[in-house]
């Protein structure tokens, strides 16, 4: 996230008028949230992006409260992908 990225979102939220958003600048593997803090923890395209995917899952189960969820909206392979098909945008988009 960049700041350019992060004004915005705030700008965004001001002028819905969402008073209970807050924005926090940090890395996946790394979330500036306590322990057992979040009800939710949404991944729609980020997890797949962070090159440490085990300490990305690690901070997610530290930050969700017990019986918090866990959502996750990634592309995942189990295999390697080959350079042609990565190349392809037509194969990886909607
Ligand atoms: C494909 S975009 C998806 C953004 C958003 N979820 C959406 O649906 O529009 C991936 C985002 O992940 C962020 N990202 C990549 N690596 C990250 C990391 N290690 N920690 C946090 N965010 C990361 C990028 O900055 C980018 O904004």
């Amino acid at each position: 996230m960049t700041p350019a990225m992060l004004e915005k979102a705030r700008r965004a939220a001001k002028e819905a008028g969402f008073d209970n958003v807050t924005f926090r600048q940090g890395f996946g593997e790394e979330l500036p949230v306590d322990d057992g803090w979040a009800d939710v923890v949404i991944s729609n395209g980020v997890l797949n992006l962070m090159p440490d995917k085990t300490a990305g899952l690690q901070e997610m189960a530290r930050v969700l409260k017990p019986d918090g969820r866990l959502q996750l909206g990634d592309i995942l392979v189990q295999k390697e992908v080959p350079l042609d098909v990565k190349q392809d945008i037509e194969l990886w988009s909607g």
